[in-house]
């Protein structure tokens, strides 16, 4: 959310523009252990995180996108240390805190904080709000000037909540307000670095815009520097100075917003960035073509060799199946992990075989298809709906009240996250959270979670959906 770097012709780099490092992650690793039997031997591991190198500048806003089950939560976690990595380092303000304890790390839990995913689970039902907000100062043994109360309801007044409310409990306050209370909690101490797991992904979109300009706001009254982790690319093209793509536990691109935006180098951020309509009227009739990525996404238990897109990966060759791309800069502030970027020089020309199976693992659709689809679809539907009404019609005529007819609509909106109610809070021998760990997480998964694969929309759904968002943008379209 900082400006961009200023760029008054060659004198000025952007290097010259950017804040200090303030953390630095360098093959931040976590892996789960899948353990089974009645010795709890281990036959497994989950890969989550594997290899993250990255850092954050002062003041800038990260942005972390990828599907779910990536490893975005892990990540976060992992560099707040409310996990302990697997492997690798983590430096805040040149300091290694990798594997500082519970005491090592308490001075520490003043300067980084996290907003949790879930505004809902996330703050203890049977506290106040003053004493939600107000737990931090109490671990950490502070007392501000005016005491903690006074403290508290200013926070509550910065946020945009009513002073008065402190000693209401969480149930009295809606999703939106319920955020603003996990964000107060995460202010308290005047932190440096604030982790934000998918801070509106539970809200209602006009919430999530009040809640993006609150973390704005603040960012600018504060100087805070923040990691916002989300899975869509509207907010996170909001907010973030710089992106990271995150794959299978992996960055594949970490690049300056503009760049990333307007040219993604690797084909799975291309792959992302196509399914998201463009609010550019000068590209309102450019032809584009939407790629779709077919097949699931591979387990993060025995995740796939070489590059680990190289399954849904059009442009896969015989290098990507073998070697692993590094996270090359390619463009100044462009890192990109592929052998056969867009838009720039081939890194693997001499291979130039294309992996058939992967060439048929996704599809480019152009637009005037998603079109024909969305029209079939709304015929289909149509259909679908009168044959409904005709058969309750005959029910009721025939004086049945047996069951309703079935409706073809799916259930659930696809591509949707899956629910976080699976989702641990910590691990044995993982610091614990000082500050607000959510509080009716259940633990320790069971083996069959740990080996939860992160489910991904069938080829068929994910179809109706962006022909779905293909209506939406002729409609955008047509309403500007
Ligand atoms: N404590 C745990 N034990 C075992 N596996 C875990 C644990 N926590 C996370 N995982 C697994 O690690 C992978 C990454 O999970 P993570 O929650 O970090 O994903 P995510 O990118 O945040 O997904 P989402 O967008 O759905 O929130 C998933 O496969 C998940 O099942
Ligand atoms: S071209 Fe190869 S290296 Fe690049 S993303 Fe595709 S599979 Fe991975
Ligand atoms: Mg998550």
């Amino acid at each position: 959310m900082t400006t961009p770097a200023k760029s008054d012709g060659a004198t000025l780099t952007k290097d010259a523009d950017l804040g200090e490092t303030l953390l630095k992650v360098t093959g931040l690793q976590k892996h789960f252990p899948i353990k089974k039997g009645l010795f709890q031997r281990q036959v497994g591991a989950v890969h989550a995180v594997d290899g993250l190198d990255f850092e954050v500048r002062a003041g800038e806003t990260l942005g972390v996108v990828g599907e779910s089950g990536c490893g975005k939560s892990t990540m976060g976690r992992l560099i707040t240390r409310l996990l302990e990595p697997t492997g690798g380092t983590i430096e805040f303000e040149g300091k290694d805190i990798t594997h500082l304890g519970v005491g090592g790390m308490r001075p520490m839990r003043r300067d980084v904080q996290m907003i949790f995913q879930d505004p809902y689970s996330s703050l203890n039902p049977r506290h106040t709000i003053g004493t939600i907000v107000g737990a931090p100062f109490r671990l950490q043994g502070v007392e501000p000037e005016g005491g903690i109360k006074k403290e508290v309801q200013r926070l509550l007044s910065v946020v945009g909540l009513n002073p008065e409310h402190y000693n209401r409990y969480p149930h009295e306050f809606s999703g939106g307000q319920r955020q603003r209370i996990g964000i107060a909690r995460a202010l308290a101490l005047k932190p440096k670095l604030v982790v934000a797991d998918e801070p509106v992904s539970a809200l209602d979109v006009s919430i999530q815009a009040q809640v993006v300009n609150l973390l704005d706001d603040l960012q600018e009254e504060l100087g805070l520097t923040y990691v916002i982790i989300a899975h869509d690319l509207s907010v996170v093209r909001h907010v973030s100075d710089r992106i990271a793509v995150m794959y299978l536990g992996k960055i594949v691109e970490l690049a300056d917003r503009d760049a990333l935006y307007k040219a993604p180098m690797h084909p799975y951020t291309k792959a992302l960035m196509s399914a998201v309509p463009i609010p550019d009227p000068r590209r309102k009739h450019a032809k584009s073509e939407r790629i779709l990525l077919k097949g699931d996404v591979p387990s993060p238990i025995s995740p796939p060799s070489g590059c680990r897109f190289h399954t849904r990966c059009w442009k896969a060759t015989e290098i990507c199946r073998t070697t692993e791309p590094a996270l090359k800069e390619l463009r100044p502030g462009q890192r990109v992990a592929c052998h056969h970027p867009e838009n720039f020089a081939d890194q693997a020309p001499q291979d130039t075989v294309l992996l058939t199976a992967a060439k048929e693992a996704a599809e480019l659709v152009s637009e005037e298809a998603l079109a024909k689809s969305a029209e079939t679809s709304a015929a289909v539907a149509a259909a679908a709906e009168e044959a409904a009404e005709a058969s309750s019609d005959d029910a009721a005529s025939s004086d049945d009240a047996g069951s309703p007819p079935e409706s073809g609509e799916p259930s659930s909106e696809p591509g949707e996250p899956s629910s976080e109610s699976g989702e641990p809070s910590s691990e044995s021998g993982e610091p614990s959270s000082e500050s607000g760990e959510p509080s009716s997480e259940s633990g320790e998964p069971s083996s069959d979670d740990a080996a939860r694969e992160p489910a991904a929309p069938s080829a068929e759904v994910k179809k109706q959906s962006v022909a779905k968002e293909a209506d939406d943008d002729r409609q955008e379209s047509s309403d500007d």
